[in-house]
This record gives structure tokens, C-alpha cells and sequence, in this order.
């Protein structure tokens, strides 16, 4: 399908699934005019270097780390909570790099990962049924019949922290605070000793030990500097909300091609990859690396019919597939899935979601995921890929730079009495730091045996 009869509204033509009732249509037409006057907060030239990297991860030469909160919240927005959450994911990739010896590929789900796709409209507590919280950048998440009206003044809002956090964000990673020579500063006192926090001290230990040896031998002029001294880091969100994706969609002056200026990389949701859908249409248009949560329903047809839509050139690096099946049925969805797609030569990143499968009502109804599943989905995973002669690509998690008791297991053996404890998501459980990195030395253990 070529892209000539696509504009950046030509979604609207389409049924967009999973988006709010705005009650006052003319200020989200304000909204959307001054959405699309804003600077983007992201370049084109940045977004084709993050597809370079993913073509890279497709073939196997590259490993995707993607990871972040299910849902960024107005009110946890400070320094602090920025840092931490990259803090954690320079730790995972430092972890991953060592032991895949090959470039981890850094993508946050932030600064702009305000909207929520959800199963039920209405939300019941105690009688009370309410619309559902939709994200910041719709509604507000208190249980009350104001707070769940979208407002579409939030979705300026949730541009300008979006903006705000990426301006820290290029800071810590170009200034000098991810300097791999700070190895030992990224590891939070609250998890040092645990387990995981003693395994990561000692692997910078190594670490350091041997860019010493480096050093001394020259390899620290200026021409390895900025290598040592900055990192990449890219954005990512689902481009759940099309108004604020097309508004945010500029026309790159250098190529005269589209780019969603919103992130680098977006996904479309399990709950809206229909083909005839509006999310797709949107999508097929801008040339982001583009990724797509799969469920464990999904067809074969379905797949290829995504490729041909979203990726007709089968340009490496376009389209990653985000797979989510849950541990109890990978083994049974994912083989067929590779199989058919196999001699189609089609260029994909596989990658696996190992959260959203896995998630499971405690009792008081808290929303939690076991280590123990999410460890399984991941095993079995990169199992089949090996045994499918596939290219496992990367990891997809919900993560936070907190000690928030959200996911059951672990090493701090967090158990489902202790979830009231720190629960603090607005939406699906996260991975602590302890988790994180125990997520990380799992994977790379299972990919140092494999690949
Ligand atoms: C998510 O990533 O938070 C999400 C809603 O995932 P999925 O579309 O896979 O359910
Ligand atoms: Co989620």
C-alpha cells in the first residue's frame, strides 16, 4: 500500500478503537492547533539512528532493552524519580552488554507514556462504577465522578513534562553522568546489598578494573571519549491517543518525510493493531520504528498482514513485534508464529513482553505479576527461538528506579502480604530495582549459553 493517499488525519477516516469521549470538542481543536505548533521533542535524524540500531537487533547483531512505567504520572514527576528510572535501565544494559557482548540498544517507556488502553470502560469499587482511568494525559486517576472526565488541556500537559523529562534525560546522558567510568554511582544504597545490588557492585568492579587496563594501555584518547562518556538513550511510547500523534507529526526538512516528533519509537497496543483500524492507518504513515504488542490470540495472517501495512519495503529496523503471550501459553502461540514467517523473509525484531501475559488479581484485588512467570515466559522465549533457529531481539518490561512492592518474588522475596506495603503504579505493576536487575542477569544468562 503506498503511502501517497495517507495524511497525518487520514486516521480519522478509520475506527480508532480505545479513545476518549472528549466532552468539549472545540478545546481539543485548541489543543490540537497548539500541539502542532510546539518544537517536536524529537529529531528525525535521532529516530533513523534508532532504526539503524533495531535493523541491527533484527539480524541478531544488536540486543533491545525497552523499559519504563506502564503509565508516567503528573504527580511523580521530579529530578529524582528521572534519574532513578535510568539509573536502573543503564544498570540492565551494563549487565546485558557484558554478557551478550553486543551493543544493548536503550529505549525508555517515558516522556510520553501518559495514555492507557483499557479492557473495561467503566471502573467498580465498592459499588460505585465510574469511567476508567485513561491515563494522565486524559483523566485523573482518583476515584471520583470529576477526576474521570478527559480533559483534553491534559495532553498539553502531558507534552510539556514529556519535554521537560527529555531535557533531563539528554542531560544525564550526554553530561557525564552515564559515563561508564560512574559504573559504581548507578547502584541505589537501597539495593546494594541485596543480592543483585552485591552481583552488579562486582561486576563493575570488573568493569573498571578493566577500563583502568584500557586506559593504560591508550585506549582513552579523545578519540574513544564520547563512547566512554555518553550514551544513547531513546524514547518510546504507544501511540494510544491519535490526536495528540498527529499533531505532534512534522514533515522532515532534509527527506521530506513524516515523523511522529512525539518519541522515537512508538508501539500500537495489543488492543488496537486491528488492520482496518485508525492506529495502524496512523502509524503505516510516519517512518518511526515502529513496534506492535502482540497477544497470544493473534494469527499468522494477522502478522503478515501487519508487515505488509506498516512495513511494505521490508526495511529492517521499521517493525518490531512485541510479543506478550504469558507464560502458560508462549510454547503454545509463539513456534506457529515463527514458522509462518519464517520462509516469508520478512525483516522483524522479536521481541518479548514477559508483563503483560503474566498480570494476576492478588487478593484485595491488587493487580500483581510473579518473578516466577515472567522468569518462565523469558526462559521459554529465547528456548524457541534457539530451537526455531530465530533471532530473539530484546526485552520489554515495566519497570521503575524505586523499592516499590508491586510484583511479587525476587530476592527480597516480596510475597502477596506485602504488596499494600509501596504500591505505587497508576496503572500495572512494575519491577523494582532488585527485580530489574535480576531480570537482567537471567537474560543474560540464558543468552550467553544460546547465542
Ligand atoms: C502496556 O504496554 O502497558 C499495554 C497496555 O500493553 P498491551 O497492549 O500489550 O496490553
Ligand atoms: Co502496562
Amino acid at each position: 500500500m503506498s503511502t501517497s493517499n495517507w495524511q497525518p488525519l487520514s486516521w480519522r477516516q478509520f475506527k480508532a478503537l480505545q479513545q476518549p469521549e472528549w466532552p468539549d470538542r472545540n478545546l481539543l481543536d485548541e489543543v490540537y492547533e497548539n500541539l502542532s505548533r510546539y518544537p517536536p521533542l524529537v529529531f528525525a535524524g535521532e529516530v533513523r539512528d534508532l532504526k539503524a540500531h533495531l535493523a541491527d537487533v533484527a539480524q541478531g547483531k544488536a540486543f533491545l532493552l525497552q523499559g519504563g512505567d506502564c503509565a508516567e504520572s503528573f504527580s511523580d514527576f521530579t529530578a529524582n524519580a528521572i534519574r532513578d528510572k535510568l539509573k536502573v535501565l543503564l544498570q540492565m544494559a551494563v549487565i546485558l552488554t557484558h554478557g551478550l557482548g553486543k551493543p544493548v540498544i536503550k529505549v525508555g517507556r517515558i516522556a510520553g507514556q501518559f495514555a492507557k488502553p483499557r479492557s473495561s470502560p467503566v471502573e467498580v469499587q465498592n459499588g460505585v462504577s465510574l469511567p476508567s482511568f485513561r491515563g494522565e494525559s486524559v483523566n485523573d486517576p482518583s476515584f471520583t465522578e470529576d477526576a474521570r472526565i478527559p480533559d483534553p488541556r491534559r495532553l498539553e500537559r502531558a507534552y510539556f513534562q514529556s519535554a521537560s523529562t527529555i531535557n533531563l534525560l539528554r542531560a544525564f546522558t550526554c553530561g557525564g553522568f552515564a559515563d561508564l567510568r560512574q559504573l559504581h554511582n548507578w547502584n541505589q544504597d537501597f539495593v546494594a546489598q541485596s543480592p543483585q545490588g552485591q552481583r552488579y557492585a562486582l561486576l563493575a568492579d570488573q568493569l573498571s578494573d578493566a577500563l583502568r587496563f584500557m586506559k593504560a594501555i591508550g585506549i582513552n584518547g579523545h578519540q574513544h571519549g564520547s563512547v566512554l562518556r555518553e550514551v544513547e538513550y531513546f524514547t518510546s511510547h504507544e501511540a494510544l491517543i491519535l490526536e495528540y500523534e498527529s499533531a505532534l507529526t512534522r514533515r522532515d526538512s532534509l527527506t521530506g518525510d513524516y515523523y511522529d516528533c512525539s518519541a522515537h519509537m512508538l508501539w500500537i497496543g495489543e488492543r488496537t493493531r486491528q488492520l482496518e483500524g485508525a492506529h495502524v492507518e496512523f502509524l503505516r504513515g510516519v517512518k518511526n520504528p515502529v513496534g506492535v504488542k502482540i497477544g497470544p490470540t493473534v494469527t499468522a495472517d494477522e502478522v503478515l498482514g501487519l508487515c505488509d501495512r506498516l512495513n511494505p519495503q521490508n526495511e529492517p529496523g521499521r517493525l518490531t513485534l512485541i510479543t506478550r503471550s504469558g507464560h502458560g501459553r508462549i510454547e503454545q502461540t509463539l513456534p506457529p508464529l515463527l514458522r509462518a514467517m519464517a520462509p516469508e523473509g520478512r525483516a522483524i525484531a522479536w521481541i518479548c513482553d514477559p508483563m503483560h501475559g503474566n498480570t494476576y488479581e492478588a487478593p484485595g484485588r491488587i493487580k500483581t505479576r510473579s518473578m516466577e512467570h515472567i522468569l518462565s515466559e523469558l526462559k521459554s522465549f529465547f528456548t524457541i527461538h534457539q530451537a526455531e533457529g530465530t533471532i530473539p531481539g530484546g526485552v520489554h518490561f515495566e519497570l521503575t528506579g524505586d523499592n516499590v512492592t508491586e510484583c511479587i518474588g525476587g530476592s527480597h522475596e516480596i510475597r502477596e502480604e506485602h504488596l499494600t506495603e509501596r504500591y505505587e503504579t497508576t496503572c500495572d505493576p512494575r519491577l523494582n530495582v532488585a527485580q530489574s536487575l535480576d531480570v537482567a542477569f537471567l537474560v543474560a544468562e540464558l543468552l550467553r549459553g544460546s547465542v
